[in-house]
């Protein structure tokens, strides 16, 4: 079984796919952070994000590790992880870990779920359930803002909005991959829902399924 979870930044996709994962026991794996930790070391190495041989020869070389590195998740890296993302030998790197990973979910867990932007329609178009999570830029840019604070970081509020909006437009008109709902997605707008209540929506939604 195969759950694909994807949507623009701050959506709630990863705390959706979390809880997702833990109810049914499957694997989980947020592909964000692949980008995330290609991006951390080409600023790291001082490479040029729009350098797109150095960056896909990171990206190629990538070992387990450098998903649990510190700082994966700053602003800084985020965009970043969405400048290098866009180049197609990066994303080509990276895709053959994704499916194996949904193919063959670690300790021998039944089913995996992935989240990311372009799970449904590029990593895994058979996937047995999508669902595309959004919200209005203005609630996902609270959120952020929000975890930022929390996170320790010094940041404002117009800032994480206008980078919203920055990374917004790269996911969704890149030439490769761009973020969009797969044409048989559930499309769920948390912009005025808790974690909750998303989660029994996505759950009500798997339980008819499995049916
Ligand atoms: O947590 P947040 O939604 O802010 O970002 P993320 O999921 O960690 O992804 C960071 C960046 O990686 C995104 O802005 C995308 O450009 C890129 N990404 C992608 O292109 N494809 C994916 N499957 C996942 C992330």
């Amino acid at each position: 079984m195969i759950i694909a979870i994807d949507g623009p930044a701050a959506a709630g996709k990863g705390t959706l796919a979390r809880r997702v994962a833990e109810a049914l026991g499957y694997a989980y794996l947020d592909t964000g952070s692949l980008y995330r930790a290609t991006a951390k070391k080409v600023l790291d190495q001082e490479i040029d994000p729009d350098d797109e041989q150095g960056c896909t020869v990171v990206a190629l070389n990538l070992t387990p590790a450098d998903l649990t590195v510190a700082g994966l998740r700053s602003e800084e890296v985020g965009q970043a992880a969405s400048k290098v993302s866009a180049i197609p030998g990066v994303r080509s790197a990276l895709l053959r870990f994704q499916r194996d990973f949904a193919a063959n979910p670690p300790d021998g867990k039944t089913g995996a779920v992935l989240d990311g932007r372009d799970i449904g329609t590029v990593v895994c178009p058979d996937a047995d359930i999508k669902f595309f999570v959004t919200a209005s830029t203005e609630v996902r840019a609270e959120r952020r803002f929000k975890e930022l604070r929390e996170a320790g970081e010094d940041v404002i509020y117009a800032r994480v909005l206008e980078e919203m909006r920055e990374r917004d437009e790269r996911d969704t008109n890149r030439a490769v991959a761009p973020l969009k709902p797969a044409e048989d997605a559930t499309v769920i707008d948390t912009s005025g829902l808790d974690a909750d209540q998303v989660f029994e929506q996505a759950r009500d939604i798997v339980a008819a399924k499995q049916a």
